[in-house]
């Protein structure tokens, strides 16, 4: 069964410029409630921890350089269905093939500089967010 909580960074492009806000009110009014909140900066080695997976990947070092380039912000998201939803609300990887109206589709500029992550499962969602947040900083 799905659980309720999935995990998001709003990534350095989209904070550079000025979408914090938009990406915020756009969560909330597609039914999500923050539950953990930060704004912060990842060190070249916590974002290389956090792509881990996608190590040997040829968009690796790309990837982990941008994400570590300028400050993100990073939230845990509580809906019924929460991480499908969420991924439907940020539409695909590439913002040229995004749906109109998603979240990268408005506000991403490249696939490497697609605005925002969301986890792709309940268990990398609890993974991702236990990697930002203590358990002190979530407020159910
Ligand atoms: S996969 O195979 O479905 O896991 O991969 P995908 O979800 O498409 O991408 C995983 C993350 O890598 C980022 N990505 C890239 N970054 C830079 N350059 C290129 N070409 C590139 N392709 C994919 C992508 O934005 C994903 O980051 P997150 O933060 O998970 O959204």
């Amino acid at each position: 069964m799905a659980t309720n909580r999935t995990f998001t960074m709003i990534k350095p492009d989209a904070v550079k410029n000025g979408h914090i806000g938009a990406i915020l009110q756009q969560i909330n009014e597609a039914g999500f409630r923050i539950v953990a909140l930060k704004y912060t900066k990842l060190s070249t080695e916590k974002a290389g921890e956090f792509y881990d997976v996608h190590r040997g990947r040829p968009f690796y070092d790309d990837l982990v350089s941008f994400m570590s380039s300028g400050p993100i912000v990073a939230a845990v998201l509580e809906k019924d269905n929460a991480v499908a939803d969420f991924r439907t609300l940020i539409g695909a990887t590439n913002p040229a093939e995004a749906a109109a109206g998603t979240i990268r589709a408005k506000y991403a500029t490249s696939i490497g500089e697609n605005a925002v992550h969301g986890s792709d499962s309940d268990e990398n969602a609890a993974i991702e967010s236990n990697f930002h947040f203590a358990g002190t900083e979530v407020f159910a």
